[in-house]
C-alpha cells in the first residue's frame, strides 16, 4: 500500500524516474537544467514537515537531463534541525515507493586529512555513522530489511563510473570515508583528531541517515562530498557557515559536470509496459 506522500507525488509528477539525486549545498541550481520539469515543494506533501534550514529549498523536481529521467531532491532535512531520523529519511522512503532504484547523494563536508583542500571533490567509499541515530529503529517499515547489509553501502560499480567520468572530464576526484555527525556545532580540534584516527577522511552533518534508509530498500547509492573547508585545527582561523556555502557553490560547478556525465550512464533499461 502506498503512503499518502507517495500517492500525492504519483499524481503530481508525470515522469517515473528510476534515478534520484539529492542536491546538497551549492548544487540546487542544477534543477534549472531539467526539461519537462515538474516541481513539488516538501510543504505540499502529506506528512512532510515544512521547515528546513535557511537556504535549502526542500523540493522534488522530476524532469529530463539530456534525455534521461531524473528526480532531483533540492534541499534535505537534517537531524540538527531537530528532525527525527524518520523525517530525514522520509524523502528516500518515498523515492523507494515511487520506484527509484539508484540514488546519488551530494553534501558539503570538512576535510580531515591534510591533503584535502577546500574545493576538492571526494567520492564516498564508506561511512561512519556517528549521529547516534538510525532511521531503521522501531517497527520494520514496508519493503525494508530489518538488518540490511552494509558491506558496500556505496555501490562499487557506480563508483567506478563516477571515477571514469571525472577522469574523462579532467576533474580531480579522490575517494574517502565520510564521518556523519549530528552537528550543528563544527567539530573541536580534539574531535577532528579522533575522526582522523577512526579512519574518516571527510566529516559532515547529512547523508548517512539517507544511505541507511536507501540500503534497507536495496537502492544502490553513489555519493560525493564537496570539501568546503579544512576541518577545525587543520586550517587557518575559525570556521564560518558563509565560507562553507561560498566554496560549496564554486566546487559545485565541477561536481555538476561529473553528474551530467554520470547520470545518463546510470539509467537502467526502460520499464516494460
Ligand atoms: N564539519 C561538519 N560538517 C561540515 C563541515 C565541517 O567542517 N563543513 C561542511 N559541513
Amino acid at each position: 500500500m502506498l503512503s499518502e506522500a507517495a500517492k500525492y507525488l504519483r499524481s503530481a509528477l508525470p515522469l517515473r524516474p528510476r534515478v534520484a539525486v539529492v542536491l546538497g549545498s551549492g548544487l540546487g541550481d542544477m534543477v534549472d537544467e531539467l526539461t519537462e520539469a515538474t516541481a513539488v515543494v516538501f510543504r505540499e506533501i502529506p506528512g512532510f514537515p515544512a521547515a528546513t534550514v535557511a537556504g535549502h529549498a526542500g523540493k522534488f523536481v522530476a524532469g529530463r537531463l539530456a534525455g534521461t529521467e531524473v528526480l532531483f531532491q533540492s534541499g534535505r532535512y537534517h537531524l540538527y534541525e531537530g528532525h527525527s531520523a524518520d523525517v530525514v529519511a522520509a524523502p528516500v522512503r518515498v523515492m523507494a515507493e515511487l520506484g527509484v532504484e539508484t540514488l546519488v547523494l551530494t553534501n558539503a563536508a570538512g576535510g580531515l586529512c591534510a591533503k584535502l583542500e577546500p574545493g576538492d571533490l571526494v567520492l564516498l567509499e564508506d561511512h561512519l555513522n556517528l549521529t547516534g541515530r538510525s532511521p531503521l529503529v522501531g517497527h520494520v517499515r514496508q519493503g525494508e530489511e530489518r538488518f540490511p547489509d552494509m558491506s558496500a553501502p556505496y555501490d562499487p560499480e557506480l563508483s567506478l563510473l563516477a571515477v571514469e567520468s571525472a577522469a574523462e572530464l579532467g576533474i580531480g576526484l579522490t575517494s574517502g570515508v565520510y564521518a556523519g555527525v549530528l552537528g550543528p556545532s563544527y567539530e573541536t580540534a580534539a574531535e577532528v583528531r579522533m575522526l582522523g584516527k577512526l579512519g574518516a577522511d571527510v566529516v559532515g552533518m547529512s547523508t548517512v541517515t539517507e544511505v541507511i534508509a536507501a540500503r534497507a530498500h536495496g537502492i544502490r547509492c553513489l555519493a560525493f562530498s564537496v570539501v568546503t573547508n579544512k576541518a577545525t585545527g587543520l586550517g587557518r582561523g575559525a570556521l564560518s557557515h558563509a565560507e562553507v556555502v561560498a566554496v560549496g557553490r564554486e566546487a559545485g560547478v565541477r561536481l555538476a559536470k561529473i553528474l551530467r556525465a554520470v547520470l545518463p550512464r546510470l539509467s537502467p533499461e526502460p520499464r516494460n509496459g
